[in-house]
């Protein structure tokens, strides 16, 4: 049996549908999901969860409509004005990890802010994937090898070297990665970091993913025979 994951990620998938089925905009599937990242932040920090992670915006995304976009980047700002008494109550550490040069520059200034607020808190530390994505990630990654290292110094590279130039660098590999609304896919998030990693999916769209569909995935993962490819 496995314990409680060190590191449980979350891709949030299913605003739009819920939305949709509902005879509502896409936004306000999004809205609805705020509640739910609300839920899994205290069931994880309850559970013992020691780093939270959610794809909450991924590189792709920039391409929906302008509308869209703009009103998740909303509530985000109002997530993170909302919630910095929360975080700092219960002890969360605020991450935002990504392509941060496509924000806006109110938003860095807001994300930063909590950020250095919360640097200090040890209970948990939640990550939120804001323009994020995996290939991005690698590449920036080896761009940034390269340039600190020269080719000679990359030749000679193990890939726990390459670990620090990703941007989760200092973070432990996801131990369980769940994905709501029932697609099976990693959708270009955490290519590298994810190699050991145990997935959950789940049909539940994610506004309806609360305590007790996250406490069932941490259940899911407790059952799990983790091998890392070996013979046990
Ligand atoms: C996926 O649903 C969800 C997203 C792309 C955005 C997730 C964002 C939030 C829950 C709100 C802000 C986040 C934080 C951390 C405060 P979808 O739109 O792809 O749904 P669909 O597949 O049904 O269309």
């Amino acid at each position: 049996m496995n314990e409680v994951p060190v590191h449980g990620s979350i891709i949030m998938d299913g605003n739009g549908r819920w939305a949709k089925a509902r005879g509502k905009e896409r936004v306000y599937g999004h809205a609805a999901g705020v509640e739910s990242v609300r839920a899994c932040t205290e069931a994880a920090v309850e559970a013992g969860v020691k780093y939270l992670s959610l794809y909450a915006f991924s590189e792709e995304n920039w391409n929906r409509p302008e509308a869209e976009v703009n009103r998740l980047m909303e509530l985000m700002m109002e997530a993170i004005r909302n919630e910095m008494k929360t975080l700092l109550d219960n002890g969360v550490r605020f991450v935002v990890l990504g392509n941060r040069a496509r924000l806006s520059e109110r938003l860095n200034g807001a994300i930063d802010d909590l950020m250095g607020k919360t640097a200090a808190c040890s209970r948990m530390t939640l990550v939120i994937f804001l323009s994020y994505s995996g290939k991005w990630d690698i590449l920036q990654a080896m761009k940034r090898a390269v340039a600190e290292r020269g080719a000679e110094g990359v030749r000679s590279m193990e890939t726990a070297d390459f670990d620090r130039y990703l941007v989760t660098a200092g973070i432990p590999d996801p131990d369980l990665l769940i994905r709501t609304s029932g697609e099976e896919r990693i959708s270009n998030y955490l290519l590298w970091q994810c190699a050991y990693t145990e997935f959950v999916f789940t049909d539940v769209l994610w506004p309806d993913f609360r305590k007790p569909e996250f406490r069932a995935a941490l259940a899911e993962y407790a059952s799990r025979d983790r091998r890392y490819g070996k013979v046990k």
